[in-house]
């Protein structure tokens, strides 16, 4: 038997491959398994694409989405641990730069917000989720949102050009969470602000758990301590970096939070 390749073995390119693969499928609706386990660890949804199916769509209705009027293909491929845009306050005529979109959930609630005047920019690495919220725009006749194929550790963005930066369990994801805020910090506009839910730990996972990349492709592996994020969005001037939530507890400590901040004027 091959045995599997530690993900501290690997660089951070091929962990990020790892990554695309794993949410091709979740945006297949293939087999496959994305960020439930981390948020529901009573369901099963890696196994088989039906329940998979129906696990997404009944945890963006758990998590508050109005899902009203949206097309199944826009929930079906959800893997969000939190629900950002309830609580981001955003206002008529925002930009919005939503990190990891994914299907596009969140961008299609955010479009709603910040109405015509303003616009809705997805970052999102993963061609095949790319192709399928730009579908899903086109089903529900959504034109103020932009979909950009890049990596949120460097992104296509320009700087200081967004007012609010949202992101939904994306940011675990990411081998190097520094240059995620460092990117966050340079586009937004002075006075401009964060609110992403992510996956944080209230205590070191032990390194077998870590080193599995389904457990990091879960949105598990790659989680750090909150305490480490937090100094990473300090680090990157965010001065008022602070989780205005937690969810409850998952696995071996592992917690969805809401975590904000501002950039200064
Ligand atoms: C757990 S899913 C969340 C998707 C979406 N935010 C949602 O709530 O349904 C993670 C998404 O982030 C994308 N992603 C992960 N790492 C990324 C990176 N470094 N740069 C850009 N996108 C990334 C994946 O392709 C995937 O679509």
């Amino acid at each position: 038997m091959t045995e599997m390749k530690k993900v501290s073995d690997m660089e951070p390119n091929e962990i990020k491959e790892e990554v695309r693969k794993a949410y091709t499928q979740v945006a297949d609706i293939d087999v496959g398994c994305g960020c439930e386990p981390a948020v529901q660890t009573s369901s099963s949804c890696c196994g088989d694409s039906s329940s998979a199916k129906v696990t997404r769509v009944n945890l963006a209705d758990a998590l508050g989405y109005d899902t009203e009027g949206m097309p199944i293909s826009a929930t079906e491929s959800f893997a969000g641990c939190g629900n950002p845009v309830a609580l981001a306050s955003l206002k008529e005529g925002e930009v919005v730069l939503d990190l990891g979109s994914g299907a596009g959930l969140d961008m299609f609630v955010a479009s709603k917000k910040v109405g015509d005047t303003g616009k809705v920019i997805g970052v999102d690495m993963t061609p095949a989720m790319i192709e399928k919220a730009k579908k899903n725009a086109e089903e529900l006749g959504i034109t103020n949102v932009d979909f950009r194929f890049g990596d949120i550790e460097d992104m296509p963005v320009d700087d200081n050009s967004v007012d609010v930066v949202i992101s939904n369990c994306v940011i675990n994801l990411a081998p190097s969470k520094a240059k995620v805020f460092q990117e966050v910090y340079r586009v937004l506009k002075p006075g401009g602000r964060v609110m992403v839910s992510d996956i944080v730990l209230s205590k070191p996972l032990p390194k077998e758990v870590s080193d599995e990349v389904i457990t990091y492709t879960g949105c598990i592996g790659g989680a750090i301590l909150d305490e480490e994020y937090l100094q990473h969005m300090r680090d990157a001037g965010f001065e008022d970096a602070r989780i205005t939530s937690k969810a409850g507890e998952s696995l071996y400590g592992a917690y969805s939070a809401y975590i904000a901040g501002s950039k200064s004027e």
